[in-house]
């Protein structure tokens, strides 16, 4: 294979690719009257990644006790809801997207004790939350796929994709997270091929088993019973697949999704799954992924569908992996199309980061020294004022940034490792490679959340599991904490700001100054409230020409104060007006 999907260092970009090519941009009517409210849309969600937020026990990597004395500091952001990455017991193969028993928490994390705790907790102070389920695969330590692969005639055989030697080689599937992007992996064991279409640790459940598929609902079941407000479906475009696999044509990579996502049953899987587990509670369902079209991601999360709630597309993430920059005009084209499609049913999710991508203010900001605080104001104001249902990366809020590690020992995930290893195998760039891990990499989102001034940022007393970004001394939580003007307490007033305007939740979204380069600037619009938003994207004084008169506006947020009174928007300035 010579393609990019080869090139070393393109895993995370394929992640990210996962998404694409979406088609011209629909022209549903926008029936903003018409607005089915929900908790879900109205909520703003916290992402928690456990493993790097809080170390409760000294062993340097995070944990669910941690998290529970940090709930005050979750609550006073003004959230609604949290978000958590795996928790499940698991060999972390891939950071808990392993698991290797469903109904269990991860050694490292705690105890179905800490768990309750921590549910209780949130609960009590008003906020949500949300697992992230991954039952695209398993772990290879789950108690299942050993019995699988311990003989062809094991009742749990068909729970996974197996495929017989004597049948000759599978056709070729690639894979996310393979040292040689290969899925299938050959076991002599049974004298044949499984499936995985990440790592070679996460072989591929078959959910075209009845018997599979009614072991995840029973999961299911047990978290929603203790009381949990939904699931991140992780990867679940992926879960259906033609069992024939047959050949993929010439130039699949250029559309990864419409060849590995959204097969056969899968909309069949979904209803089911709604119909036998989600509709008899009260939650939120999110896509991530949504398929490789407008009408893939409709088909997802349109309500009348009964499938799953709202898309968690990868469009807008694919802007900006160029270290050199990306134009912002293809950044407005993107989430224009995307709301103009989803203005009338369907509902979306509004992020800039999350764990498998660079920090936010790396990537669309710029953390140089003079901009990093303006930069992330600017970002979170974006994020806070679309339409879609916010998701905020923890560390975020903070202006936390980039930790750029030269040297591969530094690097703990999966992707970043296998990617290395794969190109020195073949005597490539690695030197290249590190440049482009360092603004890439994922591990550039999962340094400690930065607490303190205190050794490792106050994250751990031990030996932090993955090294704390070295800016710690100024950028943390307490020393944020007590500065009005810090990225943390802008945060916080711009989330009160959209919890007291349903305008930023509902409203029709018109874009403005369409071919502004610098400035991202538009309006939102519910039953006579009308905001105006305009986002300086640049380092450099912008102008811009809404030809809107600003004169009886009232200005309701600015990240630097005030605005200038020519018009002119400072670097990287954020202003929002009520018109
Ligand atoms: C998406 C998750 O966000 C990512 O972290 C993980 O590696 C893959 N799915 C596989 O589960």
């Amino acid at each position: 294979m010579t393609n990019t999907l080869h090139k070393p260092g393109t895993i995370l970009i394929l992640l990210l690719l996962s998404i694409l090519c979406c088609p011209a941009q629909n022209k549903r009517p926008v029936n903003i009257n018409n607005l089915n409210k929900k908790w879900w849309k109205e909520a703003i969600v916290y992402q928690l990644y456990p493993r790097s937020f809080k170390d409760n026990d000294g062993d340097g990597i995070g944990d669910l006790k941690g998290i529970i004395s940090k709930l005050d500091y979750i609550k006073s952001l003004g959230v609604t809801a949290v978000w958590l990455n795996p928790i499940y017991a698991s060999p972390n193969d891939d950071n808990g997207y392993d698991i290797s028993d469903y109904r269990n928490i991860m050694k490292d994390f705690g105890t179905m004790a800490d768990f309750d705790h921590l549910l209780k907790g949130l609960h009590l102070r008003g906020i949500k939350l949300v697992m992230d389920l991954v039952v695209n695969h398993s772990s290879d330590e789950h108690e299942w796929f050993k019995q699988s692969r311990s003989s062809r005639t094991s009742p749990y055989r068909n729970y996974y994709h197996w495929w017989n030697a004597e049948r000759g080689k599978p056709n070729y599937r690639w894979s996310f997270f393979d040292i040689n992007s290969e899925a299938w992996k050959y076991d002599s064991l049974t004298n044949a091929y499984y499936l995985h279409y990440f790592s070679r640790k996460q072989p591929d459940l078959n959910w075209e088993n009845p018997k599979l598929r009614q072991e995840i609902y029973g999961i299911m079941d047990f978290w929603l019973k203790k009381g949990i407000d939904g699931f991140r479906m992780d990867a679940f475009q992926f879960a259906s697949k033609d069992t024939s696999f047959p050949a993929l044509p010439a130039g699949y990579q250029k559309n990864i999704i419409k060849y590995y996502g959204m097969g056969p049953h899968l909309h069949d899987y979904l209803k089911e799954m709604n119909k036998q587990v989600f509709s008899k509670y009260n939650i939120m369902t999110v896509a991530e992924g949504a398929g490789s079209s407008f009408t893939d991601a409709h088909n997802l999360v349109d309500a009348q569908r009964n499938e799953l709630d709202m898309a968690y597309h990868f469009e807008g993430m694919d802007i900006g992996n160029d270290p050199k920059g990306y134009s912002l005009l293809d950044f407005k084209n993107v989430y224009t199309r995307w709301d103009s499609a989803f203005a009338s049913s369907g509902w979306l999710s509004i992020f800039l980061g999350n764990h498998d991508v660079p920090r936010m203010v790396s990537k669309f900001g710029n953390d140089h020294p003079e901009f990093r605080e303006a930069s992330s104001k600017m970002l979170t104001t974006f994020i806070m004022t679309m339409r879609g249902t916010p998701y905020y990366y923890n560390g975020d809020e903070l202006g936390m940034a980039n930790i750029r590690f030269d040297s591969i020992q530094d690097y703990k995930d999966i992707a970043a490792i296998n990617g290395y290893n794969a190109l020195k195998n073949k005597g490539g760039d690695v030197k290249g490679y590190i440049e482009q891990q360092k603004f890439i990499s994922r591990d550039n989102a999962r340094t400690p959340f930065q607490w303190n001034d205190s050794a490792n940022a106050g994250f751990t007393t031990g030996k932090p599991w993955i090294k704390v970004n070295q800016d710690y001394k100024k950028v943390n939580e307490k020393a944020e904490e007590k500065d009005a003007s810090s990225v943390l307490n802008y945060f916080k007033k711009v989330v009160k700001l959209r919890k007291q305007n349903p305008v930023f939740v509902y409203g029709k979204y018109t874009l403005l100054d369409k071919g502004n380069p610098d400035v991202y600037a538009y309006t939102r619009e519910l039953n006579g409230v009308k905001m105006l938003v305009l986002l300086n994207f640049k380092s450099t004084i912008a102008t811009i020409k809404t030809g809107i008169n600003l004169n009886k506006a009232k200005l309701l947020i600015d990240n630097y104060g005030t605005p200038n009174n020519d018009g002119s928007l400072k670097p990287y300035e954020a202003v929002i007006y009520k018109l």
